[in-house]
């Protein structure tokens, strides 16, 4: 069978044995609608509840009901954008985000301006951080909801997202945070982090796809996006509930907080060992992202000279899955708007791949994808007419 070393973690991830168990019996024994009164929907309510249970423990949340299921990190991002924005506009009409955030709040903030609502997007610098200063410089009068990821799904940098929500909370302003690629590497506590409001998504920790929640303090004024029954998830996230989807994040959550530390240990190893032999290897290329604040799963390199594109073709041939950007955009040949505003030059970006590491992962898949990456790369050069100047040398941090 031919070799595949899956390095885009990042995208999605395979489910895990043990979520597929807790999920199955949903699919064919316990199959009930949870709306339902007889024991079938009582039990499929008894499931969405333990997993309710099990979010709300992963993150620390004080109570229960402030877990809304959703169907993926995007509904979440979504909801938490638009329908603080609808709630809370008799207070204000202005929003603080990054200009790194995942599309799902970029894309919502686009929708809320075409609404009247005026989006401030903070600058990062060269490795990817929101500068406080800029921050507390953008909060006026009318601000309602300042809106920053803990992790970039691109380049992997954490935010000092305490930090930041201490900031919106002296201000009497609301604090969301996309935290879809923290869960699982980077411990999040609401109550300790200051926390308003979070978006969670279950297919990057060994979860199902199409599941998520948000998280909503009780006491934030958020209007629902979506219309129909209003007994499910309290009248604000109307649909049938995805009750194996549910069952399956609940217990994907479940494992990946537990196992943090030594995820994050192993991951730290893995992405360390690759990089150290990339450094051996290949010649003139940068890794994108904050040196020390940054997630253990990614490693965003730009190889100077060649396209990003090109490389993931080729190693895709070698058996090797990457990715280019977010998964949502590699299928669009713009430069990262992450790297974009990171100041790195489009000729520059042009040539990233991202590099996702999962536990599964061993270190002679890595030099194997090293082998493989150093032939590549040798390959595009040859034919490339932009040659990487001799003066650039190796991983400019
Ligand atoms: C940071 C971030 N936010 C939101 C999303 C969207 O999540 P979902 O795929 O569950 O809709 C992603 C997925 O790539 C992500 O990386």
């Amino acid at each position: 069978m031919e070799r595949k070393i899956y390095l885009d973690n990042a995208s999605t991830t395979y489910v895990s044995n043990e979520v597929m168990t807790e999920m199955l019996p949903c699919f064919n024994t316990i199959y009930g609608n949870a709306g339902s009164l007889h024991s079938l929907g009582r039990e499929a309510v008894a499931i969405i509840d333990r997993a309710r249970d099990r979010v709300k423990n992963a993150i620390n949340a004080a109570k229960a009901n402030e877990i809304y299921f959703t169907s993926g990190g995007t509904e979440a991002d979504n909801w938490a954008l638009i329908g603080v924005a609808h709630a809370n506009a008799n207070k204000g009409k202005h929003i603080i985000t990054s200009s790194i955030e995942h599309h799902a709040v970029l894309h919502a903030c686009e929708q809320l301006q075409k609404e009247g609502f005026e989006i401030t997007y903070l600058p990062v610098d060269k490795h990817g951080l929101v500068d406080l200063a800029e921050l507390l410089h953008a909060i006026r009068k009318d601000t309602i909801l300042i809106s920053v990821m803990t992790v970039n799904n691109e380049v992997g940098t954490i935010q000092n997202v305490k930090a930041i929500a201490k900031i919106a909370h002296d201000y009497k302003i609301l604090f969301h945070t996309d935290a879809v690629q923290a869960i699982g590497h980077v411990k999040m506590d609401v109550q300790d982090m200051e926390i308003d409001l979070m978006s969670m998504s279950a297919h990057k920790i060994h979860g199902p796809k199409g599941v998520g929640a948000l998280y909503v303090k009780n006491g934030v004024r958020i209007d629902p996006i979506t219309f129909g029954g209003i007994s499910q998830e309290r009248g604000k996230r109307s649909g049938t509930e995805n009750v194996p989807g549910i069952a399956g994040f609940g217990k994907a959550i479940e494992i990946a907080t537990r196992n943090i530390a030594v995820t994050n240990a192993k991951l730290k190893s893995i992405r360390d060992y690759f990089l150290e032999k990339l450094a051996e290897k290949v010649e003139y290329y940068q890794v994108n992202g904050h040196p020390q604040q940054k997630s253990n799963a990614i490693a965003n390199v730009s190889f100077y000279g060649i396209e990003g594109e090109s490389i993931l073709m080729l190693l895709d041939m070698a058996g090797i899955c990457v990715s280019t950007a977010s998964a949502c955009t590699s299928r669009s040949l713009l430069p990262s708007h992450v790297l974009q505003a990171m100041g790195v030059p489009d000729e520059i970006a042009q040539g990233s791949v991202r590099f996702s590491f999962g536990t599964n992962i061993s270190k002679s898949d890595v030099d194997y994808v090293i082998d493989q990456l150093q032939k590549v790369v040798a390959q595009l050069r040859a034919i490339s007419p932009i040659q990487p100047e001799k003066e650039v040398k190796k991983n400019v941090q």
